[in-house]
């Protein structure tokens, strides 16, 4: 039988887009690297974790382009705009650990 790997969530961060036209280009960067390391800190990819792991993928642009950098949570549909590592602590910490949404941060919302 398949071993499936139960998933809590996939966050998505416009970091590297091939025009930087959310933030200033290093800005995004930064904030990747912030969300690696506390994913990491946070054992949010323990397969163990009863809730599942926390995907991450840094990716291109996400159509926003503006207020960047850009954050969407899945499966929540939640875009985070101004995603500094600041804000990005405080986002794993209240949306996907305590499943609290920052509404003032939020750019927009999508649903399946
Ligand atoms: S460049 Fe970041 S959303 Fe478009």
């Amino acid at each position: 039988m398949e071993n499936k790997i139960k998933i809590s969530h996939h966050i998505l961060l416009c970091a590297t887009p091939t025009k930087a036209l959310c933030c200033k280009c290093t800005q995004g960067e930064e904030s990747w690297n912030h969300l690696k390391k506390l994913i990491k800190e946070l054992l949010l990819e323990d397969q163990n974790r009863p809730q599942g792991i926390v995907l991450r993928s840094k990716v291109d642009c996400l159509r926003v382009c503006r207020n960047g950098p850009i954050l969407l949570i899945w499966p929540d549909g939640i875009w985070y705009e101004k995603a500094t590592p600041e804000r990005i602590g405080i986002i794993i910490k209240e949306h996907i650990i305590k499943g609290e949404i920052l509404k003032d941060w939020v750019i927009k919302s999508t649903s399946f």
